[in-house]
């Protein structure tokens, strides 16, 4: 079992990428390297460069990527952590799959459409071919399992669809189809504000969002400010329904707590928002607090972020290099 997973790098990371991707990560660090199985995360920044992005943002943004997911406990001793652009393996793979690749299956590609808006034809060419690069990100380490959210499930099948082509036109099973792993658990965090939007950094409200950045104090205002409704908890999460600002906060408390919203429910029956508050500001605080300070510290020391960045993509590099060359050499390219 190789999984393998990568994450743009976006800047102002906040509890929904937290709760939704990153605490996920370290969970199946921890699981699949119990099971014999390996790991491999990276900075996206390749795809990054598919929208307009100021240099010096991207290059900032990869950097509090990186600090963030160490913080949040993935061990760079333990899985292969490293950014794309230092494994031009990647970039490699994507050209010799973008032959493989049809013009008629990006075109099904929601994401581009989506992204790309009414000036479709003023779309950079990255943003349409971006699924063939994130094709060869998961194939090039033969990767079994990818953990993305829904949103990346048809890129995913389209990496599949690379896959059994390239092996079938060239007669050669090179490469192994990846499966996509959509987490159950991954919680969708909503707006503090509007229960109906999700948590984004794309929200124009500061107090939308509790952000990763966020001191003690912030954290605590944000979840007072929170927006909820009058009426105290029930005694059961399906008495919930329709309370859709409430079920978010027990569900940010459950997904913070490691418990189930059912029994966060149940603990606070009978009391009103006043008492309800102020426990998930604390158990936030104690949560987020550790992560934050140890950002901060990584964040102060650029070397030790580099050191991790430049290992991760040597060993990123040798388990890449057999794959391409064999790709290579299956294609033509080198005898
Ligand atoms: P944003 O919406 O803030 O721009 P991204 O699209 O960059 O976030 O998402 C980065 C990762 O975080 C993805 O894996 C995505 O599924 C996850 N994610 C983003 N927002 C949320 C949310 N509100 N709840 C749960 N997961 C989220
Ligand atoms: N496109 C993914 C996202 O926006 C990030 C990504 C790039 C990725 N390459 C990948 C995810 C390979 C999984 C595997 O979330």
């Amino acid at each position: 079992m190789r999984v393998v997973s990568g994450i743009q790098p976006t800047g102002n990371l906040h509890l929904g990428n937290y709760l939704g991707a990153v605490k996920q990560w370290v969970a199946m660090q921890d699981e699949v390297q119990a099971a014999g199985g390996e790991t491999m995360y990276f900075i996206a920044d390749l795809h990054g460069l598919t929208q307009w992005i100021a240099p010096a943002t991207l290059n900032a943004n990869t950097i509090e990527m990186t600090a963030t997911l160490v913080a949040a406990g993935i061990d760079p001793e333990r899985s292969i952590l490293f950014n794309q652009t230092r494994v031009p393996a990647h970039s490699e793979l994507a050209w010799l799959l973008n032959n493989v690749a049809r013009v008629g299956w990006l075109n099904r590609m929601t994401q581009f459409k989506d992204k790309a808006g009414k000036n479709r034809e003023g779309a950079s060419v990255g943003l349409y071919d971006y699924p063939v690069l994130m094709a060869a990100d998961v194939l090039l380490y033969n990767a079994t399992h990818v953990p993305v959210g829904e949103d990346q499930k048809q890129h995913l099948e389209l990496a599949r669809d690379i896959a059994a082509k390239f092996n079938m036109d060239y007669e050669r099973e090179l490469f192994t189809l990846p499966e996509p792993l959509v987490s159950k658990e991954a919680p969708r965090i909503m707006s503090l504000r509007d229960a109906s939007a999700k948590m984004s950094k794309s929200n124009p409200s500061e107090m939308s969002l509790i952000k990763l950045i966020d001191s003690d104090e912030v954290i605590a205002d944000k979840f007072r400010k929170a927006k909820t409704d009058p009426e105290p908890l029930p005694d059961s999460w399906e008495a919930l329904e329709g309370r859709a600002e409430a079920r978010n906060l027990v569900t940010i408390f459950a997904a913070l707590a490691d418990r189930t919203p059912a029994d966060v429910v149940a603990e606070f029956a009978g009391k009103g928002f006043g008492q309800f508050k102020p426990a998930l500001a604390d158990l936030a605080v104690a949560k987020l607090g550790p992560i934050r300070n140890e950002m901060q510290r990584l964040l102060d020391d650029r070397a030790a972020i580099d050191a991790i960045l430049a290992r991760g993509a040597e060993k990123a590099r040798a388990l890449a290099a057999p794959t391409l060359r064999a790709a290579q050499e299956t294609m033509g390219l080198v005898a």
